[in-house]
């Protein structure tokens, strides 16, 4: 008998799902005693409630009987007796029950499954067959199989309570923290994310779709930090930086010899990014021949590199991005159709900053926390007046603007708030966001402006530019024309920070 316990102890400790579990010990059950039908009943300590989760050839009438049998069992704290009857229909404490003798049930079992001092629930089995009748032995081979079940039962629930909780916490973690750097909690970016956390861990081809400025490459880089190919490499190419030749021989690499200036072979983007993520950036600005070649990739994993006769085979998740019109251009046939479905097989689309205004302030403390990290220095808040004055603009570069635009007027912060006041004395943006539509507005940019810039960009003038969120030429004609060239800015940083 204990060989047979322990071989059984294998078979249901190995099982880790519940519903499968309680299947194969009510199967063992009946096997073990000979039963013909049974039920296993569990208690619901938060309802008080013997509940029945596996039923084997039974009427109703003997499940609520059965119920009762396994709320006695329960009620002796301490003991959970177990029920054995050799001849139900003359057994005195089976009167009351109106299954017995309606089912002619002729012996029954119904034992406690028991962990430690607690009963988590019963084994009920019973045979109507005239010849079987249930010993003391099968009474105690039940018991010790019980005893057995209940603690395989414990562990499959606790493995599926940790189980749930863990998908609950990565589901959380994926659509939280995946993409902390996101920020956004208006209806467009909340359907965003919640697509995100939907395409994230498959390898498809997603298409990011929206103006300049709305954070396409960053919505690239959150998907590969969420995918399983996060730890392989992101590269991103942008399309329209490149003449075809050389976009080529990025994406594809070259041969030695393979074109004048080829001294060595390169490894192209698609092989770099074997395993990983490709970001397309740009991707409707690609010539036709250029879009023939990616797609031969995209169709068959397949490419060969400039000047080489042999093809090369990659696993790239391809993420696209473009803000261009596909659809008119595929109509004008300067986009091909096929590369098209190719590509989007998921889109992503991103919302300009007109369509969530309510974002503006998150956004704003966003910029003012990071830049506060960067220098070192409290953040900054804004009142009221100009928060609404920021809110109100269009903002027509979208979140790029947006960040260039509050890293600026942190350069005019008169104290720990900044104020309409403040954003007067930028009259560059001033005249822009009272004045919509007006551009080129860098001729309002004055001599302490580019200072101030250039002070906080401890004098990388590349950095200045963009602080002021004008082009690397136009900062330098400005240079030129207020005479700040010459000369390396005054550091004005506290000395422990440089
Ligand atoms: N939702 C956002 N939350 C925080 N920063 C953003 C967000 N969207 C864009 N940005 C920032 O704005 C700038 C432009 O984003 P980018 O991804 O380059 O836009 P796009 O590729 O669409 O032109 C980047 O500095 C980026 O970090
Ligand atoms: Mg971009």
């Amino acid at each position: 008998m204990l060989t047979t316990i322990y071989q059984i102890t294998q078979i249901i400790n190995s099982i880790l799902d519940l519903k499968e579990l309680l299947n194969k010990v009510m199967d063992l059950a009946i096997g073990l005693v000979g039963a013909e039908r049974g039920l296993i009943f569990l208690y619901r300590s938060e309802s008080d409630e013997m509940e029945m989760v596996v039923a084997r050839n039974m009427e109703h009438q003997t499940i609520k009987d059965a119920t009762e049998y396994s709320r006695s069992i329960l009620k002796e704290v301490g003991h959970g007796q177990a029920i054995l009857s050799h001849d139900a229909a003359t057994d005195e404490r089976f009167k009351e029950f109106r299954s017995v003798s309606i089912y002619h049930i002729r012996s029954l079992l119904c034992v406690p499954l028991r962990l430690k001092s607690r009963i988590i629930g019963t084994v009920y089995v019973d045979t109507r067959e005239p010849g079987v009748v249930f010993s003391e032995d099968d009474l105690r081979f039940l018991e010790a199989f019980a005893n057995q079940a209940a603690i395989a039962i414990e562990i499959a629930r606790l493995y599926e309570q940790v189980r749930q909780e863990n998908q609950y916490l990565r589901q959380a973690v994926q659509e939280r923290y995946g993409y902390e750097n996101i920020i956004g909690r208006s209806p467009k970016m909340r359907e965003m994310f919640t697509l995100l956390s939907r395409v994230a861990s498959s390898s498809l081809p997603v298409m990011i779709r929206g103006e300049s400025g709305t954070g396409k490459e960053l919505v690239a880089r959150g998907i590969h930090h969420n995918s399983q190919r996060r730890d392989r490499k992101f590269f991103t190419e942008n399309c329209a930086a490149l003449p075809d030749t050389l976009l080529e021989s990025e994406l594809f690499g070259h041969a030695k010899g393979a074109f004048t200036g080829a001294d060595t072979s390169r490894r192209g983007l698609f092989e770099l990014a074997d395993g990983g993520t490709l970001f397309l950036d740009e991707v409707g600005d690609m010539s036709m021949p250029m879009q023939s070649k990616l797609l031969r990739v995209l169709q068959d994993g397949e490419f060969r590199p400039v000047g080489s006769e042999t093809p090369r085979h990659v696993d790239v998740r391809v993420i696209s991005a473009t803000s261009r019109d596909l659809e008119a251009m595929i109509k004008q046939k300067a986009f091909r159709e096929d590369l098209y479905f190719r590509l989007k097989v998921i889109t992503v689309k991103l919302p300009t900053m007109r369509e969530r205004r309510e974002d503006v302030p998150l956004l704003i403390d966003h910029f003012l926390a990071k830049i506060a990290h960067e220098n070192k220095t409290p953040k900054l808040r804004v009142d009221r007046d100009l928060m609404a004055l920021l809110t109100r603009y269009d903002w027509p570069g979208n979140v790029r603007e947006l960040e260039n635009q509050v890293y600026r007027l942190a350069l005019f912060a008169g104290g720990d708030t900044l104020t309409l006041h403040d954003a007067q004395s930028d009259t560059e943006f001033f005249g822009k966001v009272t004045l919509p539509g007006t551009r080129g507005a860098d001729t309002r940019l004055t001599r302490d402006d580019l200072q101030r810039a250039l002070n906080q960009a401890n004098g990388n003038r590349d950095e200045a530019a963009r602080i002021l969120g004008i082009s690397r030429a136009t900062f330098f004609r400005k240079l030129k024309q207020f005479e700040l060239g010459q000369k390396r800015p005054r550091l004005v940083r506290p000395p422990h920070t440089a």
